[in-house]
């Protein structure tokens, strides 16, 4: 295992400073582990040994404002629980969280795409991750940085919970935003709402006839329409 590389960078998002780096400081850990808890460990938690893994591997990221954490990726070069299968050249982004006050300003796609360049430069090939259907806001982010809706699983974890499996090539040119295609499906998913019954049973029908997300768009504020096809 190396080192968190400390070098920090300083970035300006809508006015407000930011300092970025990989860390594996004890005390930014404990901050990181409290706002995965947060938001991502009530779902799926991360433990403090293998949030160390990760950064003893080089996978933490953080965004600090005046001191404080304002963000946090995680990315995974290895396996760190036995559900997790990696082909060679693939890593995982294991989750970005932004504080509440510090949302909707390019902060989390930031650190995820800080991320994916420190994947690409060892040899990464593939970037995969998983999400709640319900997560609509963490769906979008990834939609809009050129991931790739590949599958969908209604019990990934074995916690009767069901996720999208999100993939980007990060060799090739970005893949394009799927244009509006003709679809043959289209469902709706809002934040932080379990979708319904129906709507899991028809993901889990389109994707295992291989039909693909052909387009999104916001149906609202909040709620996201897919169309597959
Ligand atoms: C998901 C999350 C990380 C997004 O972080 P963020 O810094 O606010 O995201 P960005 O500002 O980079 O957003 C990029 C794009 O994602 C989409 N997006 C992000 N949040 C959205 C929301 N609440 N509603 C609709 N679209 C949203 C938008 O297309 C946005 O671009 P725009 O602002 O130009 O319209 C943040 O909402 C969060 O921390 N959520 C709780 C933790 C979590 O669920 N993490 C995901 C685990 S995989």
């Amino acid at each position: 295992m190396k080192a968190a590389n400390n070098t920090t960078t300083t970035i300006i998002l809508d006015g407000i400073t930011f300092s970025v780096q990989q860390t594996d400081d004890a005390e930014i850990l404990k901050q990181v582990k409290k706002l995965d808890d947060q938001y991502i460990g009530k779902h799926y938690p991360i433990t403090m040994k293998q949030l160390n893994t990760i950064a003893h591997s080089q996978g933490l990221l953080v965004a600090l404002h005046q001191n404080k954490l304002a963000a946090y990726s995680l990315l995974l070069f290895e396996p760190i629980s036995q559900q997790q299968h990696f082909a060679s050249g693939e890593a995982m982004l294991y989750g970005t969280t932004v504080t509440e006050e510090f949302r909707r300003i390019g902060l989390g796609s930031y650190l995820a795409g800080m991320q994916e360049t420190q994947a690409r430069n060892k040899g990464i090939k593939k970037l995969k991750l998983t999400v709640r259907p319900e997560n609509a806001a963490a769906v979008l982010m990834r939609l809009k940085n050129n991931f790739r809706i590949s599958g969908f699983q209604s019990n990934y974890f074995g916690d009767e919970s069901a996720r999208f499996i999100m993939e980007k090539s990060i060799v090739a040119l970005p893949e394009k935003p799927a244009k509006p295609a003709k679809h043959r499906a289209s469902l709706v998913l809002t934040p932080d709402q379990k979708p319904s019954q129906t709507t899991l049973t028809m993901l889990a029908m389109a994707f295992s006839v291989g039909m693909k997300v052909q387009a999104y768009y916001p149906e609202s504020e909040q709620a996201i329409r897919l169309l597959l096809g």
